[in-house]
């Protein structure tokens, strides 16, 4: 279907809705897979990045693994056709009845947080009479360099086992006759664009595997965990994201043991740019200084990554080319950081006119919420136009 057709088609859809490119996230997935391939890497997809069932369908197709971060993560996977043994669990809060869920499905390892976790699965699989699978997820105080709320590898940060406390870690798990340690966890942080910090935590986990290895710990299993960024500035110029680039980083700068298998966790480098957000616009005002400002029909609960962390998506007028205008775009929400974005060029934009938020595949439809009591996003697929 060409570009107009598409656009006839969407134009009779009602807004906002997310148009997920099948072609396009299958082509990216078979990429990664293959690129991972190439050095015998399994991807545990982080389907935190976006739940919606067509997207789930095409990673299990792709045969990938999921990574969860809560009880009901694990069991979409489970119910969507994911064999256990390929979920791995993660998170700094797992519940109790989350962690029994888990340990009844035989999920293939809980990546666990604290040595406070390790005592409490521990309690939970002796109860059970289970013997629980962990990783240990270390914070190995690699700076991502990405924006700091999304930024997780930081001595500072709330995750992981400290590097100062896996000694005491070990003597722990010693004592823990429920559990069995199966690996090493970690994942410092998102949209990473500066691969060279990808290097920076191989040497560190070079070292860190080494100590626990010293220590006579068996690590069969590596997770390396996500954090490949994609490009948000321009998305046509780059719709698949290096993974070959990727993967030969941690192939050059990873030392891995014989029979130790290397996994990775990745979310928005596999989804994001399949997704866009389309909306219809509403209005134009005009501010006091002048500003023009133009409300459309999504707002920031259907897509909060701007208002969060003053994220960028590229904004493009399907319906209009005439012209251009500076404009301020809003949404519809009673907040002020209800804005996708200040200032920007755009064809003359007027009510009824269609625009795409590209780049909104991954943390946009599975970030909404019903803040106002507004409807949540609706989804169109490409391949059901
Ligand atoms: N593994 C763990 C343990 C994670 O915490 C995350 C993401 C991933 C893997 C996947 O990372 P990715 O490959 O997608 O970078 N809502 C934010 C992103 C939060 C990321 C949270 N953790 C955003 O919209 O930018």
């Amino acid at each position: 279907m060409d570009a107009q057709a598409r656009i006839k088609q969407i134009q009779e859809r009602q807004t906002p809705f997310y148009y997920y490119d099948m072609e396009l996230l299958r082509r990216t997935l078979q990429q990664a897979g293959e690129a991972a391939g190439r050095y015998g890497y399994r991807i545990h997809y982080a389907v935190k990045a976006n739940y919606d069932p067509r997207v789930v369908e095409a990673v299990r197709e792709a045969g990938m693994g999921m990574d969860c971060v809560s009880g009901n993560e694990v069991r979409m996977a489970i119910e969507s056709g994911f064999s256990a043994a390929d979920v791995v669990f993660a998170g700094v809060g797992k519940s109790d009845r989350e962690i029994e869920y888990s340990l009844q499905q035989g999920i293939f390892a809980f990546n666990c947080e604290s040595l406070h976790e390790l005592q409490v699965i521990h309690q939970i699989a002796s109860r059970m009479g289970k013997k629980a699978r962990v990783a240990l997820r270390i914070n190995p105080d690699v700076d991502p360099k990405t924006h700091r709320h999304i930024s997780t590898g930081k001595a500072d940060n709330k995750f992981g086992i400290s590097y100062t406390e896996v000694d005491q870690a070990i003597a722990t798990l010693s004592e823990l006759s429920s559990l069995e340690i199966v690996g090493l966890h970690f994942h410092i942080g998102s949209q990473i664009r500066d691969l060279q910090v990808f290097e920076q935590l191989c040497t560190r986990v070079n070292t860190i595997k080494t100590w626990f290895a010293q220590q006579g710990v068996v690590l069969r299993h590596l997770n390396m965990g996500g954090g490949l960024g994609i490009n948000y500035d321009d998305p046509q110029a780059e719709l698949i994201p290096d993974f070959a680039r990727y993967f030969e980083i941690f192939h050059q700068h990873l030392a891995v043991e014989e029979g130790q298998t290397v996994h990775f966790e990745l979310g928005r480098s596999l989804v994001a740019q399949c997704g866009e957000l389309i909306t219809r616009v509403l209005y134009n005002k005009t501010t006091a200084l002048g500003g023009k400002i133009v409300i459309v029909d999504t707002g920031m609960t259907d897509l909060i990554r701007p208002a969060l962390y003053g994220a960028k998506h590229k904004i493009e007028n399907l319906t209009s080319t005439e012209g251009s205008e500076t404009y301020t775009i809003g949404g519809p929400v009673c907040e002020s950081s209800d804005i996708f974005a200040r200032e920007i060029e755009l064809p003359v934009t007027s009510r009824g006119d269609l625009l795409t938020m590209r780049s909104a595949g991954a943390y946009g439809a599975a970030m909404a919420s019903r803040y106002n009591m507004r409807d949540l996003p609706g989804a169109v697929y490409s391949d059901q136009l």
